[in-house]
């Protein structure tokens, strides 16, 4: 095949990312509340997320340090808990505010602001009465919650993120309940009823968002990856198809298309999981039809036929693919290298990745997260993070591909703009372009200081990426 190379168009946004519950830290202060991150720990020697990076007093530090970067777009998110500390009571003005200093600066340096509604971290006292169990009170505390987003600053916001990987915290949340707040194992009925749920309160948040404003756009964040067979086994092919289906299709078709995948529904069918579908819900579905798609990607997938507790001891994890009963089970894939995490490294999955939800849904595209985590030592002042270098050389060389090849990619923010909290292993395994001086217990001054990937993507946004 004949392939012409794209460069990046001209208004491309380079960015980087991160979340508030894992950066933000000042966890009680101007009358926030608590979030069902707030009270999780994993460990003595793993640090918690009430101080991460201290974000919340040195945003504008650090924005001088993006501006210096030259990104052109920061993904962040707002703390629902911050907004509203009770999840559906009283408006916190203080919390308003914050983000209004945070966009404004943000403007004021030339950096799109593209904020997500919820990262993971539900507002507590939501989650004390049953949290996305509770359909009546947790969608309409997300409405009011977006409302209250809309009205101010409906204005200052082009991209809007609704929900960061709505499909981690149902499939996972099977499995280990690490994300989707609950610390209590939840089961699988309850949880395709809570991803119904939170169809919904998408749904309708996105419709809201048009009374509010007429050229801002919104969409959700997945965790979509390309699933290999392991073999050319005909079997293997049909469990990828299923483990494709259980992790991206049957969450876009809803979103997208505002329709049950019909090999999912079916599967629901058969095994009891089947959620409630009230008369009109999916009408609200179709309504509230998303205007891009973003994508978190680390890695991808590959499953092979299923046999019955092949995998009893993967330990699972977000990018980890693991069994379903009757439909996949895990497989290695003896092709790929691993990280220092053991998540498979896949630059060409990237480009599958985007092509194949592309190509479905014919919605202008977003990655909102891809990174390379890795435990990092700062040595004269500086992290010399040559694999991350070479991690998004060759995630962004198959973006480029993917974009010659016809896909509408707007925006690459890789994960993270700065060190932070990861999601479940602590401040070691650190993300950033810019290094914060921390460890897991000793908070010292959380300094900040460049790392050598800091200078090697700003220069691949000064020639906008016309590397390769
Ligand atoms: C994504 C999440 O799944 O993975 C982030 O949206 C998370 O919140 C990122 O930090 C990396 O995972 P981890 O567990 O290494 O922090």
């Amino acid at each position: 095949m004949k392939l012409k190379k794209n460069n990046f168009p001209k208004d491309f946004l380079w960015g980087a990312s991160i979340s508030a519950f894992q950066s933000e830290g000042a966890y009680n202060e101007d009358n926030k509340g608590m979030s069902v991150q707030d009270i999780k720990k994993y460990g003595d020697d793993v640090s918690d997320f009430k101080v991460a990076s201290d974000f919340y007093h040195k945003y504008k530090e650090d924005i001088i340090l993006f501006k210096e970067m030259g990104l052109k777009s920061f993904r962040f998110s707002i703390a629902w808990s911050r907004i509203i500390p009770t999840g559906d009571g009283e408006i916190n003005e203080k919390g308003l505010q914050f983000y209004e200093n945070l966009i404004d600066e943000l403007i004021k340096n030339n950096i799109e602001p593209i904020p997500t509604l919820y990262h993971f971290d539900l507002p507590l006292s939501l989650q004390e009465q049953g949290g996305w169990n509770n359909r009546e009170l947790t969608v309409n505390a997300y409405l009011k919650y977006a409302e209250a987003l809309f009205k101010r600053f409906a204005k200052k916001i082009k991209y809007w993120i609704t929900f960061n990987e709505q499909n981690v915290m149902i499939m996972i949340g099977s499995k280990v309940s690490i994300l989707n707040g609950s610390q209590t194992a939840v089961n699988e009925k309850e949880l395709y009823q809570q991803s119904h749920n939170m169809f919904i309160a998408q749904a309708k948040a996105i419709d809201l968002l048009r009374k509010y404003s007429t050229q801002a756009k919104i969409g959700p964040a997945l965790n979509n990856v390309c699933i290999y067979p392991d073999s050319k086994k005909p079997e293997d092919y049909l469990s990828a198809q299923n483990a494709s289906i259980m992790r991206n299709w049957y969450y876009l078709d809803a979103i997208v298309r505002g329709i049950y995948n019909p090999i999912a529904k079916k599967y629901f069918l058969d095994n009891n999981l089947m959620p409630e579908i009230l008369d009109n819900d999916l009408d609200i579905l179709k309504k509230g039809k998303p205007d891009f798609l973003s994508i978190n990607y680390y890695t991808s997938g590959t499953v092979k036929e299923n046999q019955e507790d092949t995998n009893k001891a993967i330990k699972i994890d977000q990018q980890t693919m693991f069994d379903i009963n009757g439909l996949f089970s895990y497989s290695k894939n003896e092709y790929l290298g691993k990280t220092e995490y053991g998540w498979a490294m896949d630059p060409v999955g990237l480009r599958i990745t985007l092509r194949e939800v592309y190509e479905r849904y014919q919605l202008p595209l977003m990655i909102s997260e891809n990174g390379l985590g890795l435990s990092e030592k700062l040595e004269n002042e500086t992290v010399n993070d040559q694999m991350r270098i070479e991690y998004y050389h060759q995630h962004i060389e198959q973006l480029q591909l993917a974009i010659s090849e016809g896909v509408e990619v707007i925006a690459y923010n890789p994960w993270s703009a700065i060190d932070l909290v990861s999601s479940h292993q602590g401040f070691k395994k650190r993300y950033g372009f810019i290094y914060v001086d921390r460890t897991e217990n000793d908070l010292k001054e959380l300094k900040r200081y460049k790392k050598k990937s800091f200078y090697w993507y700003k220069d691949l946004i000064l020639k906008n990426g016309d590397i390769f």
